[in-house]
Order: C-alpha cells, then structure tokens, then sequence
C-alpha cells in the first residue's frame, strides 16, 4: 500500500481529538501500514497538537510498536536466559553480519526484517529463532545460511 500523506490522514482522522487517542490512534497506524512511519508520527502529532518527541516517547514505551517496515520475512532471535547462555547473541550477531543490517533493520531488498524479544517461549530448544511463525531450536551459526535460503 502506498504510503501518502492523504492515506496517513485519512487512518487517523477518525479517532477523537485528546490525547488519549494517541495508542489506539498508534496502533492503528501500525494495522494498515505495518509501522509507525515518521510521515505518521508527524502526522499523528499534528493531529493531536503534541510533539513529535511526546509522540515517539509514547510509541517507544511499548513493544508492539515498530519503526521500520516489516520484510517479506520476519527473523526473531530469542535472547532470553536459556537462549543467551546457549549462543543466542552470537546467533544475532551473526544474521546482522549475514543479512547486513542491525537488530530492528530491514534488509535493502526488503527480505528479511531482523528483531529480537525475551523468550519465545520455547527454552528448551535454546538457542532459539522464529522465521515468520516457524520455529527453530538448537540453532547454531552454521546452519543459518541454508535456513535463510528457504525464504525468499
Ligand atoms: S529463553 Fe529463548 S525461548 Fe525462552
């Protein structure tokens, strides 16, 4: 969907005008269009006659929200306990370096998007990372370039 000013007015015009509208107004941005776009979060604020900054500070407080688009892939590295004692640091480190882009970057061709959370939920297969919804355990530096290769 193409992102234009007219589209981003016309998702927020219909919440009332106070700032408690900002997180449904946020979350609903980030329905449609998959982020919070900085036209968004000018936007939003004009909108609701605060500042861009009040905007982020509130946006940034909560994980759901995100910055960047998504890729047509979405890569998250576990960094919980039991998956940082088992590598899961060195695992980022390495799909950072693979995929050439930073924890909460997207790549270039728009592949893959790249995060990481706290526990997926899965500890026993540490380290962990999901693709989209499959998972994948006892991950290791190796095996990440055949894996990728599947998603395209
Ligand atoms: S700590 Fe990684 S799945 Fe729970």
């Amino acid at each position: 969907m193409e992102l234009t000013p007219e589209r981003v007015q016309e998702i927020i015009s219909d919440f009332p005008v106070e700032p408690g509208s900002v997180i449904p107004m946020l979350q609903h941005v980030q329905e449609v269009l998959g982020y919070i776009s900085p036209l968004a979060v000018e936007k939003v604020s004009k909108f609701l006659k605060m500042t861009e900054n009040e905007i982020f500070g509130v946006a940034s407080f909560y994980s759901q929200f995100r910055f960047i688009p998504k890729g047509r892939h979405s890569i998250t590295v576990c960094l919980g306990t039991a998956c940082h004692v088992r590598g899961g640091g060195i695992l980022l480190e390495a799909l950072e370096r693979h995929l050439q882009i930073k924890t909460g970057e997207c790549t270039g061709d728009k592949r893959f998007d790249l995060e990481a959370v706290a526990c997926l939920g899965c500890c026993a297969l540490a380290p962990v990372l999901k693709i989209d919804e499959d998972i994948y355990g006892n991950m290791a530096v190796i095996k990440i370039r055949e894996l990728l290769e599947k998603y395209e």
